[in-house]
């Protein structure tokens, strides 16, 4: 591991995301261990006029309840400045603290290690990224590296995301770079790799009859609209999150290398078809529009159902159907393998359903597969069951980290496997920008649903038009 002074600086240090998910992702790791030597600094930038104490009791109050006696020490390794985002003042200033900081260590060679996390909105990544380039880059003199994290949405369409990339692609090079889709940081995303490629016998079952990918949650858009009905569940959920789940689809890489593993990535994305106007079902929850700062006639989904097909040798004929929504009657993110019906079925009038294999990421972290079984007794009958590996019970005491936290120290480590690199970004674009222009001017509309109900019915009909057979209490 890399030794000497390591700042982390928080640009947005008063905002929600900074609040929310950072700053408790910096703790956490604080915890662990990950941050305790005296040589790592946290610098909070925003342009709220606040101070340092401000912004560790602010802190503080946001985790206190987690908080632990030896953590109260990390509050001295935080410091504030303010300034705005757009103006070299502000960085020069920064520049100067995070300097200071490095010097007074005596720091040795390789240590001006400068981590800019932007927790901002991202129209201000142009500016903010041209102003770390000219006043806050590591020192030359004492070696190191800069580094660049930010957050979705990486632009609206292709388009705007095009542009946004050349912006700071003239300013940073790719490997400075870490582009976060936080679901590659949760622990049963991470193990989609493994699941695949190190257990003999899902190489050749991985040959099944449909597959969705699953994002449901139990609560509107509350506090978010102003920002939700600008972008609508295809660009905050589908486009990024669900996309990013195709590692289930992509071929073996040559490596684990960061790099290998993303070369596979792209070229499954690039593959996937044009999505057809008939495979797409939208919905917008009653009640949404009530939200003041969503417009009385919005057209912006909450809900989208859309069905990919892959061109490829392994996928031809396996829908791939993507399913996102807000408000609905549960909380859940979840793979589900379909496979075919058994040939020559000679139990057929006592079918229960067909196997799943199911990959559930929250809550409660499982995988299991359902399969038919013998009832156990004296009739001969069948039922369905599953061979449940649920991670509470199996893994009992194991702390599951947050995505956030391992993100963070992956970006310390500089390990770019589990962040989205240019081209990637720009194939989950192509997917699905003609779709989200089409909604965009009026000409696709959402249906109503009932908030609390599993969507538009028509989701579901969709749903088994691609093939899928509901199981038994799903
Ligand atoms: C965010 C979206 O990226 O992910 C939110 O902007 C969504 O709308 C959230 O609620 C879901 O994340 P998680 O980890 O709670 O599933």
């Amino acid at each position: 591991p890399e030794t000497g002074c390591l700042s982390i600086i928080v640009l947005g240090a008063s905002g929600d995301l900074a609040k929310k998910k950072t700053f408790p992702a910096l703790y956490n790791l604080y915890r662990r261990g990950f941050l305790q030597s005296n040589e790592v600094y946290i610098f909070g930038y925003a342009r709220t006029k606040i101070s340092d104490d401000d912004l560790r009791n602010r802190i503080r109050g946001d985790i206190l309840a987690k908080m632990l006696q030896s953590t109260l020490k990390m509050y001295q390794q935080i410091k504030y400045v303010s300034g705005s985002y757009d103006t070299e003042d502000g960085f020069r200033l920064l520049d100067k603290e995070i300097s200071e900081h490095e010097v007074s260590k005596n720091s040795a060679e390789g240590s001006s290690r400068r981590l800019f996390y932007l927790a901002l909105p991202p129209s201000v990544y142009p500016p903010v990224c041209r102003m770390i380039r000219k006043c806050c880059m590591n020192r030359a003199d004492l070696g190191g590296w800069t580094r660049i994290v930010i957050e979705k949405p990486f632009g609206k369409d292709l388009e705007s995301a095009e542009k946004l990339s050349a912006q700071i692609g003239e300013l940073f090079e790719e490997p400075q770079l870490y582009r976060i889709d936080h679901y590659l940081g949760k622990e049963l995303v991470q193990n989609l790799l493994v699941l695949r490629f190190a257990n003999r016998f899902f190489l050749p079952l991985w040959n099944r009859d449909n597959i969705q990918i699953v994002f449901r949650e139990d609560f509107g858009t509350e506090g978010r609209g102003g920002y939700f009905d600008e972008y609508g569940i295809i660009r905050d959920i589908i486009q990024n999150h669900l996309l990013q789940l195709c590692l289930v689809a992509m071929e073996k890489p040559v490596s684990l290398k960061p790099e290998h593993i993303r070369d596979e990535k792209v070229k499954v994305l690039q593959s996937v078809l044009p999505i057809k106007d008939e495979e797409v079902v939208l919905g917008q929850y009653e009640g949404y529009r009530d939200d003041p700062t969503v417009p009385d006639h919005s057209n912006t989904p909450t809900f989208a159902t859309v069905v990919l097909r892959i061109h490829n040798e392994r996928w031809e004929g396996v829908p791939f159907i993507l399913k996102a929504g807000k408000a609905l009657n549960s909380r859940k993110a979840e793979i589900r393998v379909q496979f075919k019906d058994v040939p020559g079925d000679i139990f057929k009038c006592q079918k229960q359903g067909r196997n799943e294999f199911v990959i559930r990421l929250q809550p409660s972290e499982a995988m299991y597969m359902k399969l038919t079984v013998k009832q156990p007794g004296l009739e001969m009958s069948t039922v369905q069951s599953e061979l449940d590996l649920s991670y509470k019970q199996r893994y009992q005491g194991v702390a599951i980290p947050e995505a956030y936290e391992r993100l963070i120290l992956d970006t310390i480590r500089g390990d770019q496997q589990h962040f989205v690199r240019r081209d990637e970004l720009k194939a989950a674009w192509e997917i699905f920008t003609p779709l989200l222009h089409r909604i965009d001017d009026g000409e696709m509309k959402p249906l109503q649903y009932q908030p609390g109900s599993r969507g538009p019915v028509e989701a579901d009909e969709l749903l088994a038009k691609a093939g899928y057979v509901q199981t038994h209490g799903y």
